[in-house]
């Protein structure tokens, strides 16, 4: 008998103790789920890169929150979907009172008032340029898209949206768009920073959804390097200081280190964005069989959890939230 003072195998030995000593918990009210939106009527199309993701009209769209919200999910992060005749340099659009996406926000938030309801706040869905800045002779103008971004958070805010997520990583929009919603009198809209938003390869799935590709170059003088954490901080005590509620990391997977970084350093809540291509790569090997995809999603989730993201804006919320309810 070899003489052993820590066995921690005891706290593994059995599944009411490994629960007792679980430090890390998963909720369904953890959960923002993202969905798309786009324009007319009984509508409900598959993003080809996404198996289980749709673009929905509004119609569809609010039979299946009702689905969502039985499931016992608490907020939704909406993204539209325009043609391509409906994008001009200025992301003009994304401000038009009349827009089916501004519409749709208030009809949700009539229906479901309950719901939370966050938005982007970025001009990539609406510029004929396919960025999330207005572009100048082949550069990404910063302080010129601030000015779209105050007009587009006023119009969201008006709708009835509950947290502004801008998403575009240009220099003072949280400080901007913080003041705007103030004078004008939305001192209660929230604000959810994507404060460290990488140039990542992971939302190629998402671009598809919402035919939202950069038409030249890339994102890589506003969304940050995959190699930089020193800069996360920096993003992240900017945004904090220019009055931001949330702080978001984004992709996940390939970041749980910043997202531990984040949460060490700051004491505002910290939410995880894990993206369309991490669903996709899930979803892709699951469905070949190659892995157990159920499980691979729980892990996942739970390991952004654990590096220290309170909440988690996810594809899977419906799926991981069934298993939850189990
Ligand atoms: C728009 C925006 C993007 C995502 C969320 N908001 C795309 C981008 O920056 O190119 C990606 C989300 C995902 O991949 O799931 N600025």
């Amino acid at each position: 008998m070899i003489n052993l003072s820590r066995r921690p195998r005891r706290n593994r030995k059995s599944a009411g103790i490994r629960d007792l000593v679980q430090e890390t918990t998963l909720q369904v009210s953890d959960f923002i789920y993202p969905m798309f939106l786009q324009d007319g009527t009984n509508q409900k199309v598959e993003v080809k890169s996404m198996p289980g993701i749709y673009r929905f009209s509004l119609d569809n769209l609010l039979e299946e929150l009702k689905e969502v919200t039985d499931l016992g999910i608490r907020a939704i992060d909406l993204f539209p979907n325009y043609p391509e005749s409906r994008k001009d340099r200025f992301a003009s659009e994304s401000y038009n009172e009349d827009t089916f996406y501004l519409k749709a926000i208030t009809a949700i938030k009539e229906r479901f008032p309950e719901l939370v309801i966050m938005t982007d706040v970025a001009m990539d869905p609406y510029s004929s340029d396919g960025h999330d800045g207005l572009v100048e002779n082949g550069k990404i103008l910063n302080d010129a898209t601030l000015d779209i971004l105050g007009k587009m958070s006023l119009a969201q805010a008006r709708a009835g949206a509950d947290i502004l997520g801008p998403s575009d990583m240009m220099d003072g929009r949280v400080g901007y768009i913080r003041k705007h919603l103030d004078d004008n009198g939305f001192t209660d809209v929230s604000i959810m920073s994507y404060s460290a938003k990488y140039a990542s390869a992971f939302y190629g799935p998402f671009r598809d959804a919402l035919e939202s590709a950069p038409k030249f170059g890339d994102k890589k003088t506003y969304q940050m390097s995959p190699a930089n954490k020193r800069e996360a901080l920096l993003e992240a005590q900017l945004d904090f200081a220019e009055g931001a509620d949330m702080l978001m990391v984004k992709p996940a997977l390939s970041y749980l280190d910043i997202i531990s970084l984040l949460d060490q350093n700051f004491d505002i809540p910290i939410a995880a964005y894990n993206v369309s291509g991490e669903y996709a790569m899930i979803k892709a090997a699951s469905l070949n069989g190659w892995l157990d995809g159920e499980r691979a999603m729980m892990e996942v989730l739970m390991s952004i959890r654990r590096a220290g993201a309170k909440c988690i804006l996810t594809y899977f919320a419906k799926e991981a939230a069934v298993i939850l309810n189990r």
